[in-house]
Formats: structure tokens, C-alpha cells, sequence
């Protein structure tokens, strides 16, 4: 399963990098917000320090104003994914600049119907968006399965980005289902290395070694 960083903080990425455990990166205008950076160059810096897909997405609505900002967009580096809504006109996007051998994330996913439709389109990564379907009082899992069934029936290419994890259950629960790719917040990812029984394991060796007095 490849790891995504859901976030613009630098800082962050550079942290999670140095594990070698990162796949890329995701962000949004919420996160380039957040990050208080100019999104062009914080996009920029974010693909010098990966090597992976970095979605960075678009804002216009329309599908000329979407290739336009693609254009400039894509321009960044060779590892910018673009990202566009799941509106007919990003869809369209989607299927122009895929065709293209550019690489695109259809985000904002909240139905099997609307993962079939960016398949269709040639999308390299779907996003449904588990911790919003979650909030709306349905299961975010459900639509995991759901889109998993939907693309092995068909054998469609397009990865499964899992988005919007807030929490590791929803890591586990992907991993469970065969998505290809989960984004999370780096507090999440970090998260997922913590168990109180390995704590407790290293305290208790550590101090076990203490009273043998030797050294390595
Ligand atoms: O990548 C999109 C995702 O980050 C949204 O997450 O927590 O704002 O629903 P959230």
C-alpha cells in the first residue's frame, strides 16, 4: 500500500520522507491555505523533496479554465498530479490530460457511481473521501469495497486514494479492502508505528539491558 502525506507542511513532509515510508503527497486549497505558502512554490519545493505523485489541484470550474491552470500546473515538476473535482468538466479534464500521460486525481468521491465514472475517464487515482462520508452518517468503508468490487469487475486501472482519514482504524480498514493508496495527515501516518504493548516491550528490555552493564 503506498503512503500519501495529506498536507502542505514542509516540515512535515521532510520528517515523513527521511523515513522512506512516503509515496507522495496530497493537498488541497484548504491545506495550501493552512500552510499560509504560495502554492506554486510550496508545490515546488514539495516535489524537489519526493519523488512520488504530488496532487496539486485545480480551482476553475470549467473545463477550459481546469486545462489552463493544469497547463501551468504540470509545468512545476515531472511528479505533479493534477487534481480536479468530480464534475463533469473535471472529468473531463481528467480524460484529456490522462490522455495526455499526465497523471490525475479525481477528488471529492462519494459514490461507487462517481469511482466508475473517473475510471471511465482515465483517472490515475480516485479519492473517495472516508472521514466526510463518515460525518454524513453513512460508512466510508462501504464506499471503499464498493469501489474495490466496481474496479475488479471491470479491471480497472485507476487507483483507489483513500482521503480524508482522520484516524489508523480507517488505514487498517483500507488496507483490509486492497486500496492502492491511503492519504492521511502526518499525525495519522506517525500514528499507525504506535502500540502501548511495544512501549511497554522496549521499556521492559531497556531496562533488563541496564542491569547487565554492558554496552554494544
Ligand atoms: O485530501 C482530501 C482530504 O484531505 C480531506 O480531508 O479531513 O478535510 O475531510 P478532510
Amino acid at each position: 500500500m503506498k503512503f500519501f502525506a495529506d498536507t502542505a507542511e514542509i516540515a512535515d513532509i521532510k520528517e515523513l520522507a527521511a523515513t522512506g515510508l512516503l509515496d507522495g503527497v496530497t493537498t488541497n486549497p484548504s491545506l495550501i491555505m493552512k500552510s499560509g505558502r504560495d502554492f506554486i512554490e510550496v508545490t515546488r519545493e514539495i516535489c524537489g523533496i519526493v519523488d512520488g505523485p504530488v496532487s496539486a489541484e485545480v480551482v476553475a470550474l470549467d473545463h477550459a479554465g481546469m486545462m489552463a491552470e493544469a497547463e501551468t500546473l504540470r509545468k512545476i515538476a515531472d511528479n505533479v498530479c493534477i487534481k480536479v473535482p468530480m464534475t463533469l468538466d473535471g472529468l473531463k479534464t481528467c480524460k484529456a490530460l490522462t490522455s495526455d500521460g499526465t497523471m490525475v486525481n479525481v477528488t471529492l468521491c462519494f459514490s461507487g457511481n462517481q469511482a466508475l465514472l473517473a475510471a471511465k475517464a482515465g483517472a490515475t487515482f480516485v479519492s473517495p473521501f472516508v472521514g466526510r462520508h463518515d460525518d454524513n452518517g453513512f460508512d466510508g468503508m462501504d464506499l471503499i469495497r464498493d469501489i474495490r468490487l466496481i474496479y475488479d469487475n471491470y479491471d480497472y486501472r485507476t487507483e483507489i486514494l483513500v482521503a480524508s482519514v482522520r484516524h489508523v482504524v480507517h488505514v487498517l480498514e483500507a488496507a483490509r479492502i486492497g486500496a492502492e493508496v491511503m492519504t492521511a495527515p502526518p499525525a495519522v501516518i506517525k500514528a499507525l508505528v504506535k502500540h502501548v504493548l511495544t512501549d511497554k516491550g522496549i521499556e521492559g528490555f531497556m531496562a533488563d539491558w541496564a542491569k547487565t552493564g554492558q554496552t554494544i
